[in-house]
């Protein structure tokens, strides 16, 4: 959550930059952005209410004077959605600026300290503290640099801030703990970012800040220093070409885009590394526990992981909502193994439950999307999804590749990965053909069932957890109120809120499942459902038919999420959202 990016150089654009690369972070968190940049005339503020692009138009952030700058994007935790707590903040003079993504959980302290000592402030952000620390600091004759070093281990929680100051004004000085923030350097430029995505094209070499770590960078020179003020020499890495791509390449959505690219990206998760699988395969078979721990969509692709290690690996393993590990965290011992799941490889609840059960002594694999995350670095083994960035709020691509990695996971524990790897690589071609085959119906659907308040998916076995992420992606976009369950469950409960009318999608290909879920989706039925079916075989009983074609029982779930995230986004769009930038949501959840 919240997007941070400082950039000096040798070049007049320094906003428009600043700006290019806040827009590639937006995905962080979109209520707020604002702007600052040292020129001639000082230290600059601009920040405002809104999309980048709305505060862009009245502030014009692209077109400050300033020769450097920092800039946020913002995902409100504390204080409300308004200008006053807009990033960036200042101290009492207006002579320092200060970006910041996480969260001082010590602010009120640390506040209520600066206020006793006569500090003005006026947000009720946490951030806010973070500038009048750093001019106290300063008031005493310290450095830039000095002042960040000493006043960060003040700062309980999370964080990444980037600092600027009219007093030294050639450089910007950034460290972190919990928080990502990478550093990039170019001819005569230098940049820190929440993400290097903001930063492809513009850089050279890329160095991860860890946990404790200060940046100082000026156009020409860049000093890391460790977490007791020691300089430091880091190893740069090449920055990923591919990770450059965050284009809607014609689409008038990212996750219209994504969802389109799916056939391709899928193939993507194919190319792995035999090797790597093994020997997690025989990790898995090794442990007395597996855990598995994910949130949002990543879960839903965990449950369908669970299944497949189960049904074709034959070993049991638990999926743990991340944010409820820490409760279970007892039981982790040194054989436990953790899989833990996540397309950013940088939210926090996977992070925190991946550390105790690190400290535990468990073995953690990760399923990842993003390269140089936080949770990679924790991880004893990592498998990449290979999908390239993913910019919708929305998982698309993400949760197909994620599906399709335990599916090669679950048959590399049978020595089968090259089979896997095959059926994988068949099943592109059939998801082009479910998008092929049903685009017009579910604008038809939509047409019809727009105006409903509640929508319920049901499934059973392996699908059961297409029909929760069906459920996920409609409400996330469209604000319509949906519920996934398993279709055995409906009459212990919510069939009490069917009547007339309310839609009610079964996920029922003529699979083992086919005729439990059909008599449940009667069961709706009588009771005045319509229903939207999900399957490969056409039946009376149905009111729409979502056309699946006829795959392997246990690649169902590849084919029949699909439609679920085309319904999501043909009902958002119908109701008048932008599926990309749903409201109070964001794509990284880096709080608690
Ligand atoms: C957020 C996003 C979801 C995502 C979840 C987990 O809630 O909006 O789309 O599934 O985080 O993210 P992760 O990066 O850990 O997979």
């Amino acid at each position: 959550m919240c997007g941070i990016i400082g950039y000096c150089g040798n070049n007049g654009k320094a906003s428009s930059i600043i700006f290019e690369g806040l827009k590639k972070m937006e995905y962080r968190g979109y209520d707020s952005s604002g702007v600052a940049m040292l020129s001639g005339d000082g230290l600059v503020v601009k920040k405002g209410v809104g999309t980048l692009e709305e505060v862009n138009k009245k502030y014009k952030l692209d077109k400050m004077p300033g020769y450097m700058g920092i800039g946020h994007t913002r995902w409100a935790t504390h204080g409300g959605v308004t200008q006053i707590n807009t990033h960036p903040h200042c101290d009492c003079k207006n002579q320092i600026a200060v970006i910041h993504n996480g969260i001082v959980d010590n602010y009120q302290e640390l506040r209520d300290d600066l206020i006793k000592k006569g500090h003005h402030l006026i947000s009720e952000t946490d951030t806010e503290v973070i500038p009048h620390k750093l001019e106290d600091e300063m008031k005493m004759g310290r450095s830039l640099e000095e002042a960040v070093m000493h006043v960060a281990p003040r700062l309980h929680g999370s964080y990444a801030f980037l600092a600027i100051s009219t007093k030294e004004p050639n450089k910007i000085v950034g460290t972190r703990k919990g928080s990502p923030l990478v550093v990039g350097l170019g001819d005569h430029k230098a940049f820190a970012a929440s993400d290097s995505l903001a930063l492809s094209g513009l850089i050279d070499q890329l160095y991860l800040l860890g946990d404790g770590e200060t940046a100082v960078l000026t156009p020409d020179k860049t000093t890391f220093y460790d977490h007791t003020g020691r300089e430091i020499h880091k190893k740069f890495i090449k920055p990923d070409v591919m990770w450059g791509e965050s284009e809607k390449g014609g689409y008038d959505y990212f996750m219209l885009k994504e969802i389109m690219e799916q056939p391709k990206t899928l193939i993507e998760a194919t190319n792995q590394d035999e090797e790597n699988f093994t020997s997690i395969a025989l990790d898995i078979l090794r442990a007395d526990h597996v855990i598995v721990t994910a949130c949002g969509s990543s879960r839903y692709a965990a449950l369908v992981g669970r299944y497949l290690i189960s049904s074709v690996g034959k070993k049991f393993a638990e999926v743990v909502m991340a944010s409820e590990f820490q409760y279970f965290a007892d039981s982790v011992d040194k054989n436990t193994l953790v899989l833990a799941v996540s397309q950013s490889g940088e939210t926090l609840d996977v992070i925190e439950g991946v550390q105790l059960a690190h400290k535990a002594g468990a073995k953690i694999v990760s399923i990842i999307n993003r390269p140089q995350s936080l949770l990679g670095e924790l991880s004893h083994h990592v498998i990449y999804l290979n999908c390239g960035p993913e910019i919708g709020v929305c998982a698309t691509k993400s949760f197909l590749n994620q599906v399709a990695v335990f599916y090669l996971l679950a048959f590399s524990m049978v020595h089968c990965f090259d089979m896997a790897v095959d059926n994988i690589r068949k099943v592109g071609k059939q998801v082009s053909k479910v998008i092929d085959w049903n685009r017009e119906e579910i604008n038809r659907i939509c047409e019809r069932y727009y105006k409903k308040n509640d929508f319920y998916f049901i499934a059973r076995g392996i699908n059961f957890a297409i029909a929760s992420e069906g459920a996920l992606k409609l409400k996330e976009i469209s604000y319509i109120h949906a519920e996934g369950m398993p279709a055995g469950e409906l009459k212990h409960g919510t069939l009490s809120l069917i009547e007339e009318g309310t839609p009610v999608l079964a996920i029922c290909p003529g699979d083992y499942t086919y005729r439990e879920t059909l008599s449940n989706a009667m069961e709706a039925k009588s009771r005045g459902a319509k229903i939207i079916a999900v399957s490969d075989e056409n039946n009376e009983i149905y009111d729409h038919w979502i056309r699946l074609p006829k795959v392997h029982e246990l690649l169902y779930p590849i084919v029949a999420v699909v439609p679920l995230q085309l319904l999501a986004y043909y009902m958002a769009i119908k109701r008048g959202h932008n599926p990309d930038m749903p409201r109070n949501l964001a794509k990284s959840v880096t709080v608690k």
